[in-house]
Formats: C-alpha cells, structure tokens, sequence
C-alpha cells in the first residue's frame, strides 16, 4: 500500500510593521539575509493505513547562496525526504520551508508547480532522460515546459549542452551515451531556465569514479560560477572535500 503524506493546518500570522498609518510593511518571518534556503521545525509523518512513521523530526536547516550544501546519513534516515520538501516535490506534515525569501509550504499547488519550474533545477540517480529522445530533445523538453519560444529552444539547448561539454553528443540517444554523459544531460536539462536552485539525488552514486569525479567538478562550477544553491543528498566521500556544508540526518534527526 502507498503510504501519504500527513498534513497539518499551520496558521502563521504575518508579522507587519506599521510605519505610518497608512503604510504597513511586511517582515521577513524567516530573516533569510543571505540565505538561500530556511527551513524551520520541519516534521514528516508518513501514514500507511493505521501506521505511522515519523521521517523528519524537527529539522531546522539554513543554507546559504552560492554553497553546496550536502544531507547525508544512513539509509532510511530521511535524506530523500528532507530533498524533496526543500525542492517543494512534498509538503510537510508541519513547518516551514523558505527558498529565496518565498514560504513554498504556503503556495497553492499551481503557485508552487511554476515556482519550481522557474526556480528549481532537480538532478536524480538514474539521471531520468527519456529515451527515445536525443540529449539535445531531453533539454528541449525542458525549455519548452519553461515557456521558452520555439525559434530560440534549440540554440538554448546546444548552449546548454556546451556548459556540459556536450555539444558534439546532442544528437545521441540516451543509450548511446556513457553514465557520466547521461548524468551531464541531465544536469544540462535541470540548468534549462537558468534556476537559483539546484537538488540533486545521489547524483554520482550510479558513475565510476571518472565520471564521478566530472560530474562534481561541473556541481561545484554550477554553485561558484553561477551564485547557484546546490543541495546535494551523497554518501560519495570525495564529494565532501568540495561541499561547503554538511549536514547528518540519523532516524530523522539532524545531527550538525
Ligand atoms: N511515501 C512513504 N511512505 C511511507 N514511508 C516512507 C515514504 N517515503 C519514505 N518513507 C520512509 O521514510 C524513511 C526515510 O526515507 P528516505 O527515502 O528519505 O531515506 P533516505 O535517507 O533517502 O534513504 P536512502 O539512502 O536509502 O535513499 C524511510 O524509513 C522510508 O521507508
Ligand atoms: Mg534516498
């Protein structure tokens, strides 16, 4: 049976500061500053008929622009969880997630549908291409979801896909490309629309460590070069050495 995710009704008052009668300004709840990512007294609770299972366990996590910021920890201890309601992929049962100065547990679903697309570029294990498309209509695809025209979607695509050292593999198959090469597509396509965020899954858990290592050169590039967040689930040790930050989650719980 799918488990569901438990929801709580949480009423947060805007705070407001009157500055004149006639002008009330709203407060940064969050006092994000120069963080990229604050998320507050976050709890999960999956249910599965009568069961329930406490996922996330009161995380409170700020993470800032332009770092990598790595969630790892053992099987089972909530990483992908943690990913997937920064990415604002899940809802928490409780708490609150702030990206960019915006609360995303306080969207609507559509609100929050276009604000990941605009904002929030998603890298996974198995890399996700479609494989009956090339590397350059993988991307293409995306552009396309973004509301990019249809005269500039190639040009944009092959410039992608030159950020990725792709471009003399654009009109190759899924199949035909190595793991390290698919996982760069895949990266190119969660560039597409340029987003402030990016969340990656075990990104380099499927690649020898050649490709591996590529792969992590282009993150952290991505996070310097481009000011970007990236928010990395790994259990890869050589990813560490080029992290900003490290965060452990044990049963649920944030370790540091
Ligand atoms: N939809 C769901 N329904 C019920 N339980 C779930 C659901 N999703 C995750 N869980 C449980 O929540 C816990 C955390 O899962 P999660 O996938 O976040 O772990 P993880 O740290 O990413 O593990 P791994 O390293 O194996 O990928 C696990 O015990 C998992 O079984
Ligand atoms: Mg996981």
């Amino acid at each position: 049976m799918t488990a569901t995710p438990i929801h709580f009704q949480v009423d947060l008052t805007e705070p407001t500061q009157v500055l004149n009668p006639n002008t009330r300004v709203k407060l940064d709840p969050f006092q994000t500053g120069t963080k990229a990512i604050v998320a507050r007294n976050i709890e999960m609770v999956f249910q599965s008929g009568s069961q329930k299972f406490h996922a996330l366990k009161n995380i409170n996590l700020d993470i800032y622009r332009g770092d990598i910021q790595l969630l790892m920890g053992p099987s089972g201890s909530g990483k992908t969880t943690l990913l997937s309601i920064l990415g604002g992929i899940l809802t928490p049962t409780s708490g609150s997630v702030c990206l960019g100065g915006q609360d995303v547990t306080r969207m609507s679903r559509s609100q929050l549908a276009k604000f990941r697309l605009k904002n929030i570029g998603f890298i996974f294990q198995e890399f996700n291409l479609f494989p009956a498309l090339t590397a350059i209509e993988n991307i293409e695809v995306a552009l396309k979801l973004k509301g990019f025209k249809d005269q500039s979607i190639r040009k944009e695509a092959m410039n992608l896909l030159d950020q990725v050292g792709l471009a003399d593999r654009a009109k190759r198959h899924p199949r035909d490309l190595s793991g390290g090469q698919k996982q760069r597509v895949a990266i190119a396509r969660a560039l597409a629309g340029n987003p402030q965020f990016i969340m990656a899954d075990e990104p380099t858990a499927a690649l020898d460590s050649q490709s591996g290592h590529a792969v992590i050169s282009l993150l952290r590039q991505l996070a310097k070069e481009g000011n970007r967040t990236v928010v990395m689930v790994t259990h890869d040790p050589r990813i560490i050495d080029v992290a900003d930050r490290v965060a452990y989650l044990e049963d649920g719980v944030l370790k540091s």
